[in-house]
C-alpha cells in the first residue's frame, strides 16, 4: 500500500479496505504451531513478562481506545492488572508505581508529544519495563522503548485513524498473550486465540461487504447534530472509537456510553433526533444490552445495531440493523470496529466534508 489513493475516492477509504490485509500482515511470522512467539516483542521479552505483575497503558486518541480494548483483555485473558489512561493526563498527575508494572506505550506515529513525554517520564518511575506497540519503525517511541511491537499497517494518510487501530488491537491480543501465559491462560486458550486470529482477516472482509447496507444507513445520520454510541465491555471502547470517527470528519457530536451507563444521565437526550448506534455481538452481555436497548425504543429513539446475525435481532420501525458474521468474543471487538468506520465515512461523503483532512486537526500531533 503505497501513498496514493489508486481507484478509492479517498485514503481513509482505502485505508479501511486494506485490513484484512495489513491485519494478516501484522500476524505474519508470529504465530506458529498454534501459539504466538513473544520473542517477537525482543529478546528480552519472556523474562520480563514472567515477572510483570501488572500492566500500565498510556496513550492518545485513537491509540488509547485500543489501549482501553487491551484492558479488558489484559485482565480478562490474561489475568494481570490493567490501568489506562490518556499520556497528557498520566504526565501531569501524581501516581504510585506498583511493583514490576509493564509500561506499554501505543502510538500509530511513535512521534505524539504527550505520549513520548509518559514514556521518558516512566523511565525515571521505576517501572520494570518499556514496550511500545507502534507503526513506525524508526520513531523515537520505539528507539526509546526496552521492548516493541511494530502494526504492519503501512503507511496511514487519513488523519482519522482505521488500519492503526485495529493491527493495534491485533498486537496488543498478542501481547495479552505472550503476558496470559505467565499467568491465567491456558494452552488451549492460547490456541483457541490464534486460530481466531487466522481468521480475521476473512471475517473482515464479509464485513466490509456488507458496504451497501451501512451506505444506506449513513443517510439517517447526515442531518442530525448528535449521536450516541453504546457498547459493553470490551465493545464500549469501540463504541468511542466510533463515536470520535464520527465526529471527527463529519463534525456531528457523537458520545460513547457504555450501555448499562444509560439510565444515568444520556437517556435524557433520546428522542428521534438522536440517532442510538448499539454495537451487538452474541455475548453473554447480549440480554443485558437489549433491555438497555429497549429503554432507548420506549422513548422514541433511534436505534441502528450492528449485531451478530444469530443475535435475535429483527428490523422493525425505529431499529435498522446490520447482521455481522459469528466472530468469536474476544475477536469481536476488532470486527465491530469496521462497520463503524464505514458509517462515519458515508456519513461525512454526504456532509461534503474534507475526510482526509478534518478541520483543526493533524494526523501527528508533535508538539504539545
Ligand atoms: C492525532 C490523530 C489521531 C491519533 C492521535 C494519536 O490526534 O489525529 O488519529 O489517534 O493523534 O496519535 P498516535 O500517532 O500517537 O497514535
Amino acid at each position: 500500500e503505497s501513498a496514493d489513493k489508486g481507484s478509492y475516492r479517498h485514503y481513509m477509504l482505502k485505508e479501511i479496505y486494506e485490513q484484512p490485509h495489513v491485519v494478516k500482515r501484522t500476524l505474519s511470522g508470529r504465530l506458529s504451531g498454534g501459539k504466538i512467539l513473544a520473542e517477537i516483542m525482543g529478546s528480552k521479552a519472556n523474562d520480563i513478562f514472567k515477572s510483570v505483575s501488572s500492566v500500565q497503558i498510556v496513550a492518545c486518541g485513537t491509540s488509547y481506545h485500543a489501549g482501553m480494548v487491551a484492558k479488558y483483555w489484559i485482565e480478562g485473558i490474561a489475568g494481570v492488572p490493567c490501568r489506562v489512561e490518556v499520556a497528557s493526563e498520566f504526565r501531569y498527575r501524581k501516581f504510585k508505581v506498583q511493583d514490576n508494572t509493564l509500561f506499554v506505550t501505543i502510538s500509530q506515529s511513535g512521534e505524539t508529544a504527550d505520549t513520548l513525554a509518559a514514556l521518558r517520564l516512566a523511565k525515571t518511575l521505576g517501572y520494570s519495563a518499556s514496550l511500545a506497540v507502534c507503526n513506525v519503525a524508526q520513531s523515537s517511541l520505539v528507539r526509546e522503548s526496552d521492548l516493541y511491537l511494530m502494526t504492519e499497517a503501512g503507511p496511514e494518510i487519513g488523519v482519522a485513524s482505521t488500519k492503526a487501530f485495529t493491527t493495534q488491537l491485533v498486537a496488543l491480543l498478542l501481547l495479552t498473550v505472550a503476558l496470559g501465559r505467565y499467568h491465567d491462560l491456558d494452552e488451549q486458550q492460547e490456541a483457541n486465540i490464534v486460530q481466531g486470529l487466522h481468521g480475521l482477516p476473512e471475517l473482515m472482509h464479509e464485513t466490509l461487504a456488507l458496504d451497501p447496507a451501512i451506505k444506506l444507513m449513513s443517510e439517517a445520520f447526515a442531518d442530525k447534530h448528535h449521536a450516541l454510541f453504546l457498547g459493553r465491555g470490551a465493545q464500549w471502547p469501540v463504541a468511542m472509537e466510533g463515536a470520535l470517527k464520527l465526529k471527527e470528519i463529519s463534525y456531528i457530536h457523537a458520545e460513547s456510553y457504555p450501555a448499562g451507563e444509560l439510565k444515568h444521565g444520556p437517556l435524557a437526550l433520546v428522542d428521534s433526533n438522536m440517532p442510538v448506534v448499539a454495537i451487538a455481538p452474541n455475548d453473554e452481555l447480549l440480554e443485558k444490552l437489549k433491555s438497555n436497548l429497549q429503554e432507548v425504543q420506549a422513548r422514541g429513539g433511534q436505534l441502528f445495531v450492528f449485531c451478530d446475525k444469530s443475535a435475535g435481532f429483527s428490523a422493525a420501525p425505529g431499529l435498522d440493523l446490520i447482521a455481522l458474521p459469528h466472530v468469536s468474543d474476544i475477536i469481536a471487538p476488532i470486527l465491530y470496529t469496521l462497520p463503524l468506520q464505514l458509517l462515519s465515512y458515508h456519513v461525512a461523503i454526504l456532509k461534503g466534508t474534507d475526510v482526509d483532512q478534518p478541520r483543526n486537526l493533524a494526523k501527528s500531533v508533535t508538539v504539545e
